[in-house]
């Protein structure tokens, strides 16, 4: 009687704590890190960085710029992820404690010729954020002399690098005159024919007009001095409306319309395109980078909007841009699929200012986007 006693005693215990084992894996609250800082170049930390709970098993991340499960860009990225039906969000941060690297030579220049010294400047990074150049000193092209000067890279994160050169303007040469005098017209217009599709294509002041349409692509080149120093009055008349109404949507991520990246001069394009060949090598720089003087940025027509990111055109703010765009003159100039017409991959950020909403909206297509290449009948190679 004792041990049939002694064995119910014991069965009973053994149910306590299986029961008590259930009951405690039932209410354990999911153990999880916040927030994991990587450095640039590190790959992106999966669920198992945060969690070691093996029933937890993606983060779907907002807006992170991923190229081969690395990040590139310097920042702070949202992901969430469900567990028990409870949605849970982390945080990544990728910082960037790496100063940029310079390589510039000394320059020599004849007196009176202006030199584009920031496009001499050859800059890398270990991130893809845009790298700012500055020249520290004086200098007076129409003064002979030896001038010490430095240049001063900063990257997103302000990792800041310097590095001194030389300019030197020669002295001036005293030529005799000669009889014939020439005269320079900074005024040219030459009429070069028709597009296979035949819109007029005419050489203003070294620009590019087809069409009517001021056109700068691989084939079609800008003039190094082209520089209206900002984007232009009426891409950011056009703009402000459009971001109005863009506000208005309320979109989670991006709820305000900004611009990533606006007017680059012919010499910062040079610099971010040297920085990307050095990177990337030419050939997969020139799929998704301008040489100078062939970037939209330096027409002040074009900007890049809200996240230089491939999976921002999957984004409700990207699908939104792409659709309404047309309506204030803008197009998504270099649309899915269409890289052996544009010369560049697919850019959901990039938006080129037309001004003529009719046209932009045939370009729209409904949503298949024609190219400018297509339309007007042009290429785009170098
Ligand atoms: N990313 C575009 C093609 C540019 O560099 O202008
Ligand atoms: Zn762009």
């Amino acid at each position: 009687m004792k041990k049939k006693l002694l064995i119910f005693l014991l069965l009973v215990l053994i149910l306590c704590i299986v029961i008590g084992i259930l009951l405690y894996k039932k209410n354990t609250k999911l153990e999880y890190k916040d927030t994991i800082s990587i450095n640039i170049g590190d790959k992106i930390p999966s669920i198992n960085d945060y969690t070691n709970n093996d029933k937890v098993s993606k983060i779907t991340w907002n807006n992170l710029n991923i190229e081969d499960n690395t990040c590139y860009y310097s920042g702070t990225y949202t992901g969430s992820f469900t567990y028990k039906k409870e949605s849970h969000t982390v945080k990544l941060k990728v910082i960037d404690t790496k100063e940029p690297t310079i390589e510039i030579e000394d320059i020599t220049t004849d007196y009176g010729k202006e030199v584009d010294i920031k496009s001499k400047v050859k800059t890398t990074d270990n991130s893809k954020d845009e790298i700012t150049i500055n020249i520290e000193g004086d200098y007076n092209f129409k003064k002979a002399g030896t001038y010490n000067l430095k240049v001063i890279a900063k990257d997103k994160s302000n990792n800041e690098s310097t590095k001194d050169f030389k300019l030197i303007v020669k002295e001036k040469v005293v030529e005799k005159s000669s009889n014939n005098s020439s005269t320079i017209t900074n005024n040219t217009t030459d009429k070069m024919g028709k597009t296979s599709k035949g819109f007029s294509i005419v050489k203003k002041n070294g620009i590019y007009y087809i069409g009517g349409i001021l056109i700068t692509n691989k084939t079609y080149s800008l003039p190094s001095n082209y520089n209206p120093g900002n984007l232009t009055k009426s891409f950011m008349e056009a703009y402000n409306k459009m971001k109005k109404e863009y506000d208005k949507q309320g979109f989670k991520s991006y709820p305000t319309l900004s611009i990533r990246s606006g007017f680059r001069s012919y010499s910062y394009q040079s610099s971010l395109y040297n920085n990307y060949v050095a990177r990337d090598g030419k050939a997969a720089a020139d799929r998704y980078s301008a040489r100078p003087g062939h970037s939209e940025h330096q027409t002040g027509l074009a900007a890049d909007l809200n996240v230089i990111s491939n999976t921002y055109g999957d984004t409700d703010s990207g699908k939104w841009l792409a659709n309404n765009c047309w309506k204030w003159g803008f197009i998504l100039r270099y649309p899915k699929g269409k890289d052996s017409q544009t010369g560049y991959m697919y850019e959901s950020w990039h938006f080129r200012y037309l001004g003529d909403s009719d046209l932009a909206k045939k370009l729209y297509n409904n949503g298949s986007w024609l190219t400018l290449e297509e339309y007007l009948g042009i290429t785009s190679k170098y």
